[in-house]
């Protein structure tokens, strides 16, 4: 039996160059070896502030990404959390042996309440324990996920853990995959934090929905380092070694070869190559995107949402059982 793959993405603000080549990308090369079920994670989304009409076009707008990234619907499964009760289900069981200290030192709740101080509601300090259910109730092995995540792959393993010995051995235990290709793409601004989509200027990152003379410009105006040499140095040079893994990533040519293809050359016209790669990446990859419409990306998320709830709702069962609700 192949291993099982969860991961999620927030249907809220604008995916980007980091999302793809960090995970989205990453998630394509997995499909074929392992099962693989990608969510859309619309109730983690909720926990901040959100507008009803634009949550419900980028619930759809996620699902399209995935699709033009090259998810294969066909061997993947991709659902909207939503529309699986198990997982709120599951979430409020997992409650009631968490403890809220141990969602008091989550360092990334304590990052969100001090952005959000007038909604820091409960929804927000109970997202790690929705996301362990998210990954509980499919027998999952691995979660590709970024390293700001790994904090709440390990509590949901604390999570299994204390179930499976208070109860019943119910849970597998997961664990985090982290990926070697481009888990970091940071900012084009400041190359020394990740690329955000939340960051303060939009020239931190390039959205795959960017047209592509907007990101032509963003590339363009990326910040460099000191110096002239092509060479790939993190230390040195991050904010050449960023555009380096980006170029290296897209075009499918290995970092070396590009030092000895810009030998000679300024940073200038590695920019200007740069750009011209990222432009027609997003040119085709748009035009994935929009040849898939809504009625079609309806018709995915329900398939999807089928076979999770068949899988969701045997582990719940289970669940019920060990805690002798059922
Ligand atoms: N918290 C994750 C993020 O913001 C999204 C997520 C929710 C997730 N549930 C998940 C990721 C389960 C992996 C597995 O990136």
């Amino acid at each position: 039996m192949n291993k099982t793959i969860f991961s999620g993405v927030q249907p809220s603000g604008n995916l980007h160059l980091g999302n793809y080549l960090g995970a989205l990308k990453n998630w394509v090369a997995l499909q074929n070896q392992y099962r693989c079920i990608f969510c859309v994670v619309d109730y983690h989304a909720i926990t901040l502030k959100q507008d009803p009409k634009v949550l419900r076009s980028k619930i759809l707008e996620i699902a399209k990404l995935y699709l033009a990234a090259g998810i294969n619907p066909e061997t993947a499964i991709i659902f909207q959390q939503s529309q699986v009760s198990a997982h709120t289900e599951l979430a409020w069981i997992l409650n009631t042996i968490t403890k809220t200290a141990e969602l008091q030192r989550m360092t990334q709740f304590k990052d969100k309440a001090k952005e959000n101080k007038e909604n820091i509601n409960m929804g927000l300090f109970d997202y790690p324990v929705l996301m362990a259910a998210d990954i509980l109730l499919y027998n999952t092995d691995l979660v590709p996920v970024g390293d700001d995540q790994s904090q709440h792959v390990e509590l949901t393993r604390v999570l299994a853990r204390r179930f499976n010995s208070r109860f019943k051995d119910v849970f597998k235990l997961p664990e985090v995959y982290i990926q070697k290709q481009g888990a970091r793409v940071m900012g084009l601004d400041d190359p020394r934090k990740k690329m955000s989509k939340s960051a303060s200027s939009e020239f931190n990152y390039v959205a795959l929905l960017d047209k592509p003379a907007m990101a032509r410009k963003k590339i363009m105006k990326a910040v460099t380092d000191s110096g002239s040499e092509i060479k790939f140095d993190l230390r040195k040079k991050p904010a050449l070694a960023n555009l380096l893994a980006i170029y290296s990533l897209l075009a499918n040519v290995s970092v070396q070869e590009l030092e000895a293809r810009y030998n000679g050359h300024g940073y200038g016209e590695l920019k200007k190559d740069l750009a011209e790669v990222v432009a027609k990446f997003l040119a085709e990859f748009q035009h994935r995107f929009s040849g898939f419409d809504d009625q079609f990306i309806n018709n995915i998320l329900e398939q999807g949402r089928q076979k999770a709830s068949a899988i969701a709702a045997e582990t719940l069962t289970k669940v019920k059982e060990a805690i002798g609700v059922a």
